[in-house]
């Protein structure tokens, strides 16, 4: 039986997309400003782009691997 891939934290700063996202509220910002209030992207980097998706279309759960934006454009 295949095992169901859940990605829904930043795991370097044990943090869940659902807690930041309810912790940005309202505020417009980017991923800079979360790693600056919450670390969140400042370590290894792996959530970075969960958190871009978070912040584009409010998600906090993921069942597949997202790429850096860059090696998007490169493939
Ligand atoms: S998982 Fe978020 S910085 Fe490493």
């Amino acid at each position: 039986m295949a095992r169901e891939i859940i990605i829904d934290r930043c795991v370097c700063y044990d943090r869940s997309f659902a807690e930041l996202k309810s912790a940005i509220g309202g505020d417009t910002v980017d991923l800079a400003e979360i790693a600056k209030r919450f670390g969140c992207g400042s370590c290894c980097g792996v959530c970075r782009p969960y958190m871009e998706r978070m912040l584009e279309t409010g998600e906090t759960v993921f069942h597949q691997i997202l790429l850096p934006r860059d090696d998007h454009q490169k493939a």
